[in-house]
């Protein structure tokens, strides 16, 4: 069924929505009809990320912290009930988590709660919520599908499953429809590559921009699945709408891996860098490989990530240059 069929007439709740993945699903459910709210608390989010949208009626943006809950935020929203929650807004560094276990479990986890108490008393269709291939145990098979062992490394992956198990508690004790979507390592515009928890992509692509050195940890041949956020996006809106996702945790990846070394050997050939590549020590802890099998993906949503990395990376790099015009 064509997206807009589903997508008028609906109220979507984007929680982070100002952010890096949060402002692309905006984008999408506004092309598709619905009317949108953003809840976000502009941590690492930005209205620039929505400034396409200033005078779009169909949306309103609510400064607050989903921390502290998301009830009176969106009783000021004057679209009328919430039909749909799209739940991205939370701490995103694994490495803060670690340093920061309490203050994550406050968002990440709390978020959710708060999230999922305002869907139950507001009759919200259905909640899609953003979870990580950071749940995973470190000794999974590759692919790794849904159902291998999770065992996560950090406060981060743990408050991502635990949200997981809570989505799945309201869904059984209150019928609240839900899905999780594991996404992998998502990279595209907006990406912001200013902080030190930023995606590799996003680091890479701005020293390329600038001819400044690009540091590989360890070897460069651990692998990861990158995937693009306008097909993270397509993802993100077409659970809301399709209810064969219901109940279920889904990969959302490509399915292909590429190491540290491929890509920044791409991304300096793309952008026509004079950026050299030398190594760090390898980080500890960090996984060797990351890859995920799409297959559920593509049986329960029929989604497939059809971005190429090379279009991928053109388009990132594009906003890159655009956002930094200075620099070359
Ligand atoms: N980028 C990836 O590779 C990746 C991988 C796996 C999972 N995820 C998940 O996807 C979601 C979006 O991540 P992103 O990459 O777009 O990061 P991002 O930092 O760009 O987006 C997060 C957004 O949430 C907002 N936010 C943070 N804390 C908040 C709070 N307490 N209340 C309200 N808003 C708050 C931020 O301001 C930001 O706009 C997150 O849940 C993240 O854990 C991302």
């Amino acid at each position: 069924m064509p997206l807009t069929d589903n997508a008028a007439g609906t109220v979507v709740a984007v929680t982070g929505g100002a952010g890096f993945i949060g402002s692309h699903t905006v984008d999408r459910l506004l092309t598709a009809g619905a009317r949108v709210i953003v809840i976000d608390d502009f941590s690492t989010g930005s209205r620039d990320n929505l400034a396409q949208w200033q005078h779009e009626p169909r949306l309103r943006v609510i400064e607050a912290g989903v921390a502290d809950g998301v009830f009176a935020p969106l009783a000021a929203s004057y679209f009328g009930p919430v039909t749909h929650v799209i739940h991205l807004a939370a701490q995103t560094s694994v490495v803060y988590s670690v340093d920061n276990p309490l203050a994550d479990i406050r968002v990440n986890l709390g978020g959710t709660a708060h999230v999922l108490e305002y869907s139950r008393y507001n009759g919200v269709r259905k909640v899609v919520f953003a979870s990580s291939s950071a749940v995973y145990s470190d000794d999974v098979p590759f692919p790794t599908a849904e159902d291998a062992p999770c065992a996560p490394l950090s406060p981060y992956g743990v408050n991502k499953l635990a949200s997981e198990s809570l989505l799945r508690y309201y869904g059984m004790l209150h019928g609240q429809r839900w899905t999780a979507l594991r996404f992998f390592n998502v990279y595209g515009p907006r990406q912001d590559p200013g902080s030190p928890y930023s995606g590799v992509i996003s680091i890479f692509a701005d020293r390329a921009a600038a001819d400044r050195p690009l540091s590989i940890y360890g070897d460069g041949e651990q692998t990861r699945d990158f995937v693009y956020v306008g097909d993270v996006a397509r993802a993100l809106v077409q659970s809301c709408f399709d209810d064969r996702s219901d109940g279920a945790v889904i990969n959302i990846g490509t399915g292909a891996e590429g190491t540290i070394n491929e890509l920044a050997r791409l991304i300096i050939a793309l952008s026509d860098s004079r950026s050299t590549v030398g190594h760090a020590p390898p980080r500890p802890g960090e996984n060797r490989r990351s890859v995920a099998d799409v297959r559920r993906a593509r049986d329960l949503l029929g989604f497939v990530a059809d971005t190429g990395l090379e279009d991928g990376l053109a388009h990132t790099l594009a906003w890159t240059a655009s956002a930094n015009p200075r620099r070359r």
